[in-house]
């Protein structure tokens, strides 16, 4: 049959609309179609040419789906068994993506290789919510120039956690605004320093937080564009919590400062940080208290000493004085003793009736 493409090409050159040359026409088109990946869509996804939206929701596949169109802008990729996210696993044949928002959220990836997100340079929002990361590299981060938003709620186990501010301290994350770290049982920021980052807002909510100590206090000061959400924390409202307290009344970096509740100690539990006062922050007080009550001890001992000496110097004439109200007593039993005999004399009784 093709041997004679060359004749019924000719042939349609003469009558366009010649029969055989639309059948020719149509069958080229057929063999054409699957070479176009441009309109292929990656097995189990759905795909959006419109919106630019391809939508992989669970299957039994352990990766990255390997042909994602060029034409992706937003990549939701969720529910799969992706353990590893490997190094470039967004490049298809070395051509870079122009994804702009990429979603893995409940995956199940556990580690993330170095420059696991090479050529996403156009990436802005990166959520890997709801994961088991036990590892991320250093590099994890590497290319994405343009990341804006990265979610990590749910996500990090305590090696992560670990890791997580190195693999953050990268010149790539220079356009980095907003961190989501809710719900990883962190006990304070996983970020040895904000001020290399161009961080607007760091999400903690739903954490073990207890308190920041001078150190983050001072740091965030610092950071003055920075707003960190700290809701449901399990704050601990004694003296230590002062610094903390004067900057979240302070600084209006904290957008839900109403928000903030004490869990500890018992007696200020569910009162809000704002609300407490001065006094039960101060440490001047506290200790003013504690020595105060350990002077009234001293003193009660000391008068608890005097008496005993006293009593120890008198033994002498303590000792008479005991006697003397012993015999005082004794001759008031021997006069009662004799009045009870006569009193009980029958006969003295008949007397006197
Ligand atoms: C996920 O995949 C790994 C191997 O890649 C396997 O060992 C594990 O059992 C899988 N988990 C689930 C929940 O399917
Ligand atoms: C990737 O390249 C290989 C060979 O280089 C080719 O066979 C394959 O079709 C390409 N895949 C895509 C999605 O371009
Ligand atoms: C992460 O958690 C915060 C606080 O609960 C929430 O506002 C935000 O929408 C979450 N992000 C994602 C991507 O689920
Ligand atoms: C916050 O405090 C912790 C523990 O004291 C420290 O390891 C960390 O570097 C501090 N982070 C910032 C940003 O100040
Ligand atoms: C701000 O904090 C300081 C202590 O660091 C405190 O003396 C001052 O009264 C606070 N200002 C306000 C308006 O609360």
């Amino acid at each position: 049959m093709w041997i004679f493409h060359r004749g019924d090409h000719s042939m349609c050159l003469f009558s366009v609309w010649n029969q055989w040359c639309l059948c020719y026409a149509a069958v080229v088109c057929l063999l054409c179609l699957p070479v176009r990946t441009d309109d292929a869509c990656p097995s189990s996804c759905i795909c959006a040419r419109d919106s630019g939206i391809v939508t992989c929701r669970d299957g039994e596949d352990t990766e990255v789906p390997g042909d994602i169109p060029e034409w992706t802008s937003t990549l939701i990729v969720t529910g799969r068994n992706i353990s590893t996210l490997q190094r470039g696993a967004f490049m298809i044949n070395g051509t870079e993506l122009e994804m702009t928002t990429l979603s893995l959220s409940s995956n199940g990836i556990q580690v993330i290789e170095p420059y696991a997100f090479l050529g996403l340079h156009r990436l802005h929002l990166l959520d890997l919510s709801h994961n088991q990361l036990e590892s991320i590299s250093a590099r994890a981060f590497h290319g994405l120039l343009e990341l804006r938003s990265l979610c990590l709620n749910h996500s990090l186990l305590p090696a992560a956690t670990a890791q997580l501010s190195s693999a953050l301290d990268t010149q790539s994350l220079r356009n980095l605004h907003r961190l989501e770290l809710a719900g990883n049982r962190l006990k304070s920021i996983p970020l040895v320093t904000l001020d290399i980052y161009n961080l607007h807002t760091l999400v903690l909510i739903n954490n073990l937080i207890e308190s920041f100590g001078w150190e983050n206090v001072t740091n965030l000061y610092e950071q003055r564009n920075i707003r960190v959400y700290l809701s449901l924390n399990p704050f601990r409202c004694n003296c230590e919590l002062e610094a903390f307290y004067y900057w979240v009344k302070n600084s209006s970096q904290c957008p839900d400062a109403g928000r903030l509740l004490c869990s500890e100690p018992e007696a200020k539990r569910g009162i809000p940080v704002e609300r407490l006062r001065k006094e039960d922050v101060d440490c001047m007080n506290e200790n003013l208290e504690a020595v105060s009550y350990v002077f009234l001890g001293i003193v009660l001992a000391l008068i608890g000493v005097v008496f005993l000496m006293v009593l120890y110097l008198n033994r002498g004439g303590i000792k008479r004085w005991l006697n003397n109200i012993r015999e005082a007593c004794r001759d008031q039993m021997e006069v009662y003793h004799y009045r009870y005999e006569q009193d009980s004399d029958p006969r003295l009784a008949n007397v006197a009736v």
